[in-house]
């Protein structure tokens, strides 16, 4: 099913009408292009079409049995793809657009391939709130697969920049719009069995979701097997070894600190020194690619308080500490 992943020039484009037309063009042909969204950026292919598809999972060397996220622009397009039950309603309502993914129940009118699905009997939908993701999705008039726009098992990119360290040659064209706002990748609620499950941790936190269903939410156990392949335990893996819960940095670690604990000695890079976690998820891959490029062995990752959005990037720097 996977096409061979073949180099040739990247396109650089710029966030404007010529750019998005251009992207627009290449993507109704079954091309790939990067875009940003308000999570990260994204590796975007018509998730109708099987062929487009197969390229993204070659160009990110992921396997196919991991699903891909369809983005479309609105509730209504969402609405033909996916059965929306209550809950999901009303999260869509309260969270879109925005970064919630919802795994929904194929509706009759679903477009999005089984290939983009990974044969599974249910699809991933999320309507980004980014407007160049919106103009995209508008100009395209095509739903669009794009898992986040990195080698499979690598940290998430936050800017074109990490795009292109990961797939320069790889993918057709980059929309370029700086940095991604959120930094972190989507909540995913699956709203397919009796109750909603939350998949994964991500932009909008446990609290926000529970808030909204009245009731609280399970993060799905792996132990149950990855519901989410996203959920395997090594993911964002960077080459040096993370020591977390550091209280301070020992000789020759880079400092990953978070409210200004370690002090300004050595290489520190500090997620928000006044201890915001908003702050800090903004931040969060861009500085672990920052200093992973520096060939440290090891990185000391400062405590960060598990409440709020704290919880999301706690799941992260875990996943990236399992070699
Ligand atoms: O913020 C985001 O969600 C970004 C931006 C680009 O939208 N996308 C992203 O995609 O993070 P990706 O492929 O890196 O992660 C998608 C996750 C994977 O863990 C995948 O297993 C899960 O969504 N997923 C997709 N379809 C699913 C389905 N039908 N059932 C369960 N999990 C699904
Ligand atoms: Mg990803």
């Amino acid at each position: 099913m996977h096409s061979e992943r073949s180099k040739s020039a990247t396109l650089h484009l710029c966030p404007d009408a010529a750019g998005i037309g251009r992207a627009a063009e290449l993507l109704r042909a079954g091309r790939l292009v990067a875009f940003p969204t308000e999570t990260v950026y994204g590796l975007g292919a018509d998730a109708t079409c099987d062929a487009a598809v197969a390229r993204i999972y070659a160009a990110k060397r992921r396997p196919a049995f991991n699903p891909l996220i369809a983005h479309v622009a609105s509730r209504v397009g969402a609405e033909r793809q996916g059965v929306f039950t209550r809950e999901a309603a009303a999260l869509a309502e309260a969270f879109w657009p925005g970064p919630l993914t919802l795994v929904l129940a194929p509706a009759p009118g679903l477009t999005v391939c089984a290939l983009a699905r990974a044969g599974l009997d249910s699809v991933a939908l999320r309507v980004p709130a980014h407007r160049v993701a919106q103009d995209l999705l508008v100009a395209t008039g095509l739903p669009l697969a794009a898992p986040s726009a990195n080698l499979s098992g690598r940290v998430s990119p936050v800017t074109a920049a990490h795009v292109c360290e990961d797939l320069d040659g790889f993918v057709d064209a980059i929309i370029d719009a700086g940095s991604t706002q959120v930094g972190l990748e989507s909540t995913i609620v699956s709203c397919v069995g009796a109750a909603p499950e939350l998949l994964r941790l991500g932009g909008i936190s446990r609290a926000a979701i529970e808030a909204v269903l009245k009731r609280p939410l399970e993060v799905h156990r792996e132990k149950d097997g990855p519901r989410a392949p996203g959920m395997l335990a090594s993911h964002y893996a960077p080459h040096a070894r993370l020591r977390l819960e550091a209280t301070c940095m020992e000789e020759g670690e880079a400092g990953l600190d978070f409210g200004g604990k370690f002090g300004k000695t050595g290489r520190v890079l500090d997620l928000s020194p006044r201890g915001d976690l908003a702050e800090a998820a903004t931040n969060l891959f861009a500085y672990l690619r920052a200093l992973d490029a520096e060939g440290h062995a090891t990185i000391a990752v400062a405590s960060i308080p598990a409440t709020g959005l704290g919880e999301a990037i706690n799941d992260r720097l875990r996943r990236a500490a399992v070699r």
